[in-house]
């Protein structure tokens, strides 16, 4: 059997862009080889990968799975280096977000059989099974695998989501000193590279996410919320007194279960929930955190 490097497609069945389809392997005809393509052949470990497409020029066209082979002997380890040499040999009509390649820049997160990764730190299982990548669930697509951050970011600026300081130090005199324990605070949260794969594995983001911050945003403002060098922590906490921002979380975890690196916003937002109950009788930060002499 000798089989072809090639592309076919699928049809998505159903109505929308987040259903998914029955995928097919392209194997295709019967041809005469030499010895030395035999060897080739019998060396070569062939994956069908199976990817999202959605052209925004071709509105009437439903989106639809498009199979690529490729040989993993011949191809980097992980998801987003598939991903490019297809994009490379094989069509450059494919698009995708990615930079760092190294798990950093949060641009290539994406939706890898089943379940919501980075590409870039994704193995690619060296197994026959087809490799199926679509975009975050439950986003709006711009084009194939490039979903629309606007309603993420629109979110992660209502938390103001800098340092909000009430005394004025002069700057270049004096640092903003922190203690050992209280940066220790701020483990678990300050790695979030933004990537959103907690968010959109969330079900009451699905349903919600014009009303519910979602897990990334939540633990990023709680991130500034137990920052000591922050004085604005009850105007932020006040912030959330409603009954949506914070309470749609129902702890089903799946944020952390997704977060590609390990963190847990479900915990975080668990904590926000407990501050927001106590936030009467929430006792000042502490003073000497703020205004060390630098020189
Ligand atoms: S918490 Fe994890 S999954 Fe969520 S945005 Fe941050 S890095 Fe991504
Ligand atoms: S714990 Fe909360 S934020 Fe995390 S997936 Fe569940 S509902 Fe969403
Ligand atoms: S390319 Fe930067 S995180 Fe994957």
């Amino acid at each position: 059997m000798f089989r072809v490097l090639t592309n076919s497609t699928t049809p998505i069945s159903g109505v929308g862009r987040f259903f998914l389809a029955q995928v097919r392997n392209a194997t295709v005809g019967a041809s005469t080889t030499t010895a030395p393509e035999k060897n080739r052949e019998a060396s070569s470990r062939i994956k069908t990968v199976s990817i999202y497409r959605w052209n925004p020029e071709e509105p009437d066209k439903k989106p639809y799975l498009q199979d690529y082979k490729i040989d993993l002997n011949d191809c980097g380890p992980m998801v987003l280096d598939a991903l490019i040499k297809i994009k490379n040999e094989q069509d450059t009509t494919l698009a995708f977000r990615r930079s760092c390649r190294e798990g950093i820049c949060g641009s290539c997160s994406m939706n890898i059989d089943g379940r919501n990764t980075l590409a870039c730190i994704c193995k690619i299982e060296d197994s026959n099974k087809p490799l199926k990548i679509h975009p975050l669930p439950h986003m709006y697509v711009i084009k194939d695998l490039v979903p629309d951050f606007t309603n993420f970011y629109m979110q992660y600026k209502t938390i103001e989501p800098f340092l909000k300081r009430k005394t004025s130090t002069p700057v270049g005199d004096k640092q903003l000193y922190q203690s050992v324990e209280d940066r220790k605070k701020l483990d678990g949260m300050y790695e979030c590279i933004l990537c959103a794969c907690c968010s959109t594995s969330c079900p009451s983001y699905w349903w919600n996410a014009d009303k519910y911050l979602g897990p990334a945003v939540l633990m990023q403002a709680y991130k500034w919320i137990v920052d000591s060098r922050d004085e604005y922590t009850k105007e932020r906490l006040e912030q959330f007194r409603d009954s949506f921002s914070v309470y749609r979380c129902h702890t089903i975890m799946n944020c952390a279960e997704s977060c590609p690196k390990g963190l847990n916003p479900g915990k975080a937002i668990g904590e926000l929930k407990m501050l927001l109950a106590n936030i009467g009788s929430m006792p000042p930060k502490n003073s000497s955190t703020v205004g060390v002499e630098y020189k």
